[in-house]
């Protein structure tokens, strides 16, 4: 594999040891897949952040490497974390739980990752351009950065993606090269698409069937815009392993032109049905109700405020959103509009990588498939999935309603 002589610098220690690992580190995934050279990156977003997962020996690694001297290079944001930053007393997690988590986040900092702590970085100001070579790990956002912006980026790892930032280079394979951005399966979308639930059910079964495919979507009754987009790669990437899927029509890579490989396969999705019986479990009383993931933009406080105007809640409603659009939404006087009804607009961490077992919950309601599909593993809920309207009604009474919400 071809090495720049700065490239080589690093390698060889010039840089620092931190430096060094991390060069190391790319460089062996550039000859795991056989990349001809490492492209300059000009973004990263790192995953692995709530200390839920990465437990005292990825603390530790966080340590050491900041220690070492080693920095990030481009603009480097960070996935949730464990828990709230700054109201995570209230909402009942540990001290010692906390203490940790700030660690991880003090390493971090210590590296030159700007602490954002969300999944939709790109709803808050870290947008990569069209064409842009990135570095990104959250599977919910790899998807949206290629997808929605035109930006390239692989599924990146936690510490490869660290690497990534600090050397500000990624090995070029996979989705930086151009012929592995064209679908390779054409899906026709054949149900009406009416919620973000049945997008969420639409990419949930789309992801099972293409796997790590790059799909092309044909909707034959779908209204929505590209705002809707990132609930359905959220699904697609945590069914399957959609990292990249173009819409036609809408994304910029369709629009662009021909973004069709040769002889593509062509499959067709006839119902949402299998999706819901999937996701949705059988449990009635909810004491948990999930929205925000992927953390919610301010229409999505806006249209919940809306809803709860003059209501109360039953079930804890934890809405999980990034603080800089808590900090717009609490400007705007929509966090107070929701809170007054009982439910939090909480931000820095989502219900997936939070201890939420730990905090007494035992039966979650969502809207979103990607959240269905990973609580029951990973928290050991009971989950319902449906639409907005019915998890909103279910925060308010306590039980998963009979029928459909809007
Ligand atoms: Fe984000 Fe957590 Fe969902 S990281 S995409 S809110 S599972």
């Amino acid at each position: 594999m071809y090495l720049t002589d700065e490239e080589q610098a690093m390698l060889a220690g010039e840089w620092g040891e931190g430096v060094r690992k991390a060069m190391e580190i790319v460089v062996a995934l550039g000859r795991i897949y056989h990349a001809r050279d490492l492209v300059p990156i000009s973004s990263v977003q790192v995953s692995g952040v709530s200390y839920k997962n990465l437990g005292d020996a990825g603390l530790q690694f966080l340590e050491e490497w900041a220690a070492q001297g080693a920095r990030a290079r481009v603009p480097t944001t960070l996935n949730p974390a464990g828990m709230d930053l700054s109201a995570w007393r209230e909402l009942g997690f540990s001290p010692e739980f906390a203490r940790r988590q700030e660690r991880v986040i003090a390493a971090y900092a210590a590296l030159g990752v700007m602490p954002t702590c969300t999944c939709t970085p790109y709803l808050v100001g870290h947008v990569p351009a069209y064409g842009q070579h990135i570095a990104w790990a959250e599977s919910s956002a790899v998807s949206y950065a290629n997808s929605v912006l035109g930006a390239r980026t692989n599924r990146e790892g936690g510490p490869s993606a660290l690497a990534a930032a600090i050397t500000g280079r990624t090995a070029r394979y996979g989705l930086h090269l151009d012929g592995n951005r064209l679908a390779t399966v054409v899906v026709e979308v054949r149900p009406a698409i009416r919620s973000e639930a049945d997008l969420g059910a639409l990419g949930y079964l789309v992801g099972q069937q293409v796997k790590n495919k790059v799909p092309l979507l044909e909707f034959r009754d779908w209204e929505g815009s590209d705002r809707d987009l990132k609930t359905l790669g959220a699904a697609m990437a945590a069914s399957g392993a959609v990292a990249l899927y173009h819409i036609a029509g809408m994304t910029p890579e369709a629009m662009a032109g021909d973004r069709v490989a040769p002889a593509p396969e062509r499959v067709a999705v006839d119902s949402l049905k299998a999706a819901y019986q999937a996701l949705d479990g059988s449990v009635e009383g909810v004491d948990l109700v999930s929205l925000g993931c992927p953390h919610a933009s301010l229409a999505e406080l806006e249209s919940i405020a809306a809803y709860l105007d003059g209501r109360r809640t039953t079930a804890a409603l934890w809405i999980t959103t990034a603080r800089a659009t808590r900090q717009a939404a609490e400007g705007a006087g929509v966090v107070a509009r929701i809170e007054a009804s009982g439910a939090r607009v909480v931000a820095d961490t989502c219900m997936v990588v939070a201890p939420v077992d730990e905090l007494g919950f035992r039966a979650l309601a969502t809207n979103s498939a990607k959240m269905a599909f990973y609580a029951p593993a990973h928290s050991g809920l009971a989950v319902r999935f449906g639409t907005t309207g019915q998890c909103l009604e279910a925060a308010l009474s306590g039980r998963w309603p009979a029928s459909r919400g809007g």
